[in-house]
């Protein structure tokens, strides 16, 4: 655990209690090994996003990941974790055909997944369903701003909130939909791509927490997609990421000299290999 952490288990109430106390970290998470050292260097909350589309999957965008695929990597971010609030981030189309199959998939991450709470894109257009799974104690948080889903929409991953008005996108209608996710009872709220002034503005006028990324300094908590952090992407970080390791190098580098070693003959060494037992000696006959 990193100096100055709690050790307390992060719940929903532990997060909502944050609010104006002290910054939530959360970072992304896809599997056991990256969740235990995410969980042991003191991350507040784990998301198993849809990212993984991009970052695992290596596809374009988040749209073609699956329910069962979201699942099988919560399960595993859920068993790396001890102290870490995990929160499964619902894919595309698995709650915006009907609240029903929200309800069901919601339940999937919480039943099979081992999640605390889920995540969802949208605002004023999703908050009855935040309100039926929020009605019956799965947690939910929002998401607002540049929603990766609605990249069809939105032209490409761009930064929203930047002109007035109540369409999708705008800045007004931001407010509205971060109002109708408190409404409906989210415990939190991503903000995603927009003016720092913006999300501030939005973080001081709900009462719940908000997560940025690429949204400034004046949200009550930050995410950052693991694999941007820690420098395991190759593509050109966007402008929002600070890269706090060059893990990807430091891969190449070490896994180039595991090639280089094989090929020459220096590894595996001595102390790499095993031995025969000692010949029995043998018993001179009488
Ligand atoms: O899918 C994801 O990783 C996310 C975060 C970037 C907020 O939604």
């Amino acid at each position: 655990m990193a100096a100055g952490f709690e050790e307390a288990k992060v719940t929903v109430p532990a997060v909502l209690a944050a609010k104006g106390e002290r910054k939530l970290a959360m970072v992304t998470a896809y599997d056991f090994t990256f969740a235990r050292l995410a969980d042991r260097a003191g991350a507040d909350l784990l998301l198993v996003g849809d990212s993984l589309g991009m970052v695992v999957q290596g596809c374009e965008t988040t749209l073609g990941v699956t329910m069962d695929e979201m699942v099988y990597h919560t399960r595993m971010v859920a068993r790396g974790r001890t102290r870490a609030l995990v929160i499964g981030d619902m894919p595309f189309l698995s709650y915006q055909v009907s609240t029903s199959e929200a309800v069901a998939n919601a339940g999937r991450f919480i039943k099979e997944g081992g999640a605390e709470a889920v995540k969802l894109e949208g605002g004023v257009h999703v908050a009855d369903t935040v309100k039926r799974l929020s009605d019956i104690d799965v947690p939910v948080m929002g998401h607002i701003g540049l929603t990766p889903q609605s990249v069809h929409r939105m032209g490409g991953h761009k930064v929203q909130g930047r002109r007035p008005g109540h369409g999708a996108g705008g800045r007004d209608r931001l407010f509205e939909d971060a109002r109708a996710l408190e409404e409906a009872g989210a415990f939190a709220i991503v903000i995603e791509g927009v003016p720092a002034d913006l999300a501030a503005e939005i973080s001081r006028s709900l009462s719940i927490p908000t997560i940025g990324i690429g949204a400034g300094p004046a949200c009550d908590g930050q995410v950052l997609v693991l694999h941007d952090l820690l420098g395991l992407e190759d593509r050109i970080a966007p402008k929002f990421v600070r890269r706090y390791a060059e893990l990807g190098r430091a891969a190449v580098d070490a896994i180039g000299q595991y090639v280089a070693d094989v090929r020459e003959g220096s590894f595996p060494a001595r102390e790499h290999s095993f031995s025969s037992p000692r010949p029995v000696a043998r018993i001179k006959e009488a």
